[in-house]
């Protein structure tokens, strides 16, 4: 579990559970107010850092699959789609599962090294 505070109050949280072979990240939010800050990297860049550390190299998780803003961000730090799941939210909607390599930089081709 990790937060992200300013001075009076938690603006951004993450939730990541460790196997043995991969981490799954559970619940990941950055309060409206302070979106497009660099908060919500920081956060999954500390969380993805913490398992190299622990001898982990991949990491799942899941998004509604109507969640396009979550799905670029998670593209930018460079997971990839690895299927759906049907009425995965309250037997209602899909999931989009995506996941990352955490041996692959995630730096598109396309995109030149910053
Ligand atoms: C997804 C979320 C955690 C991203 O946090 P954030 O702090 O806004 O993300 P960052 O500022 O670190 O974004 C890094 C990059 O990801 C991309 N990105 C982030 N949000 C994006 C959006 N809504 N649309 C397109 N690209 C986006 C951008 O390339 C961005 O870099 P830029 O702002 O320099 O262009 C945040 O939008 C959020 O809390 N959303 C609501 C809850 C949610 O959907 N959680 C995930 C459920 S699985």
């Amino acid at each position: 579990m990790l937060a992200a505070r300013d001075r009076r109050r938690v603006i951004g949280f993450a939730i990541m559970e460790f196997y043995a072979i991969h981490a799954h990240l559970n619940l990941f939010a950055v309060q409206p107010g302070y979106q497009r800050q660099g908060i919500g990297r920081q956060l999954l860049e500390w969380l993805e850092a913490s398992a190299r550390t622990a001898g982990i190299f991949k990491v799942n998780l899941e998004l509604r699959a109507t969640n396009d803003g979550a799905r670029l961000f998670y593209e930018k730090l460079g997971y990839r789609s690895a299927g759906r799941k049907a009425a995965y939210y309250d037997g209602r909607e899909d999931a989009v599962r995506m996941s990352r390599d955490l041996t692959v930089s995630s730096t598109s081709p396309t995109e030149p090294p910053q």
